[in-house]
């Protein structure tokens, strides 16, 4: 994915280089010539339109002396340096501090300009980091390309500095992704074995055994899909209870109730929120208030702001479904409830098997 990015800016550095060492050529033999040759007032206006197009650019550039004194540059290059270099005096380059790509400090003499000087050859295929005063570090490719007069002899060098933040913060951004990504992929299978194991023990028959894993995965599955649909990797609270209990909808709202404020819940909450949601659904389909005709579930939610923190307080509450009676085993459902969302992301749950209908208390810390 580098190569073509850098093999872009390479070929908008060779077009600019291309001007500047054309612009060179042109100008050159009446500075060789020390503005003798063909009258001074001709050698003024050439360095006058030669500056003028090198300020046109939009990229940093400056010259040096064959010693590496600096002795013109342009705005872009203030730009990127942070700092107005004193001509005749600064040497090598403009910048305050340079950094090799480790992040280690390189001295100014050995920086890509003056290794071209020294060499004598374009140096290719470096990259540095410029720190401006205010502390902000420019990371950069140069183009140093060392300038002879038309006896062939070194009068200096010009280079480009060709500013790749933009890019270095993509890289940085699907680096941090690609983490994220696999830190996700590991804990997803640790979910699934997890998951596998716990259906099975809860289960007496392969059958029923398949039909809860495969709810459980799919559900699971569901709030990953929107995980990446999303662009901030959030996903709405009312997303996740929707997609577990519009099934059970009868489309007038009569059955299923959800009123909350708007809440997006990262990742890291979203996958056991879910996964929470779907046991609460599923239980009320077998056992509560979604198992009969006329039963109805209300979901409310809210935040408050308590101790200064942010807290999600959900209210799953279940009516007019049968009779409710203290549970006489605990399933995955209950230890996922009680103890899973507790441990994963510090959740104080309550279940109140309420003879009326089940009721549950999910209060999560929420990120600041
Ligand atoms: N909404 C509900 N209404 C009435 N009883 C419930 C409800 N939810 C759970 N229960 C009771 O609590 C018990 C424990 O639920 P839990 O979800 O832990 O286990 P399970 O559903 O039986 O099995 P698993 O969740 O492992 O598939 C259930 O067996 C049921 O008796
Ligand atoms: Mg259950």
């Amino acid at each position: 994915m580098d190569k073509p990015r850098l093999s872009v800016v390479e070929t908008q550095a060779a077009a600019v280089e291309q001007k500047v060492v054309r612009a060179w050529t042109e100008f050159e033999p009446y500075a060789g010539a020390g503005g003798r040759g063909r009258g001074f007032e001709t050698l003024r206006e050439r360095e006058r339109r030669f500056h003028e197009l090198l300020e046109a650019l939009p990229t940093a550039i400056y010259t040096t002396d064959e010693n590496g004194k600096i002795t013109y540059y342009n705005q872009a290059a203030v730009d990127l340096w942070g700092c107005s270099p004193v001509l005749g005096s600064t040497e090598w380059c403009g910048s305050w501090k340079l950094f090799w790509p480790n992040g280690l400090p390189m001295r100014h003499d050995q920086c890509p300009m003056a290794m071209a000087l020294r060499e004598k050859r374009p140096i290719r295929g470096m990259e540095a980091i410029a720190e401006r005063a205010d502390g902000i570090r420019v990371p950069f490719i140069p183009f140093p390309t060392p300038l002879y007069d038309s006896a062939g002899a070194l009068v200096g060098a010009v280079n480009m500095l060709v500013d790749i933040t933009d890019r270095k913060r993509a890289e940085n951004q699907q680096a941090l992704m690609i983490r994220e990504l696999h830190h996700r992929v590991r804990n997803t299978l640790a979910t699934v074995q997890a998951v596998m194991r716990t259906t099975a023990r809860a289960s007496a028959t392969i059958e029923e055994f398949e039909e809860a894993f495969v709810g459980r995965i799919d559900s699971l599955s569901k709030t990953h899909e929107l995980l990446t649909e999303n662009f901030d990797q959030a996903v709405a609270l009312a997303t996740l209870l929707s997609n577990e209990l519009d099934a059970y909808d009868d489309g007038a709202c009569q059955r299923v109730r959800l009123k909350g404020p708007p809440v997006e819940l990262p990742s890291v909450l979203a996958v056991p929120i879910g996964m929470a949601l779907h046991e609460l659904t599923t239980n009320a389909a077998k056992y509560g208030s979604l198992s009969m005709i006329g039963g109805v579930v209300e979901v409310t939610w809210s935040v408050r702001i308590e101790s200064g923190a942010r807290r999600l307080h959900v209210e799953w509450i279940e009516q007019d479904g049968p009779a409710v009676k203290p549970p006489t085993r605990k399933g995955f459902g209950s230890r996922l409830l009680e103890h899973v969302l507790a441990r994963q992301i510090g959740a104080d749950v309550t279940v109140d098997y309420d003879p009326d209908g089940l009721r549950a208390r999910i209060i999560v810390p929420l990120p600041r």
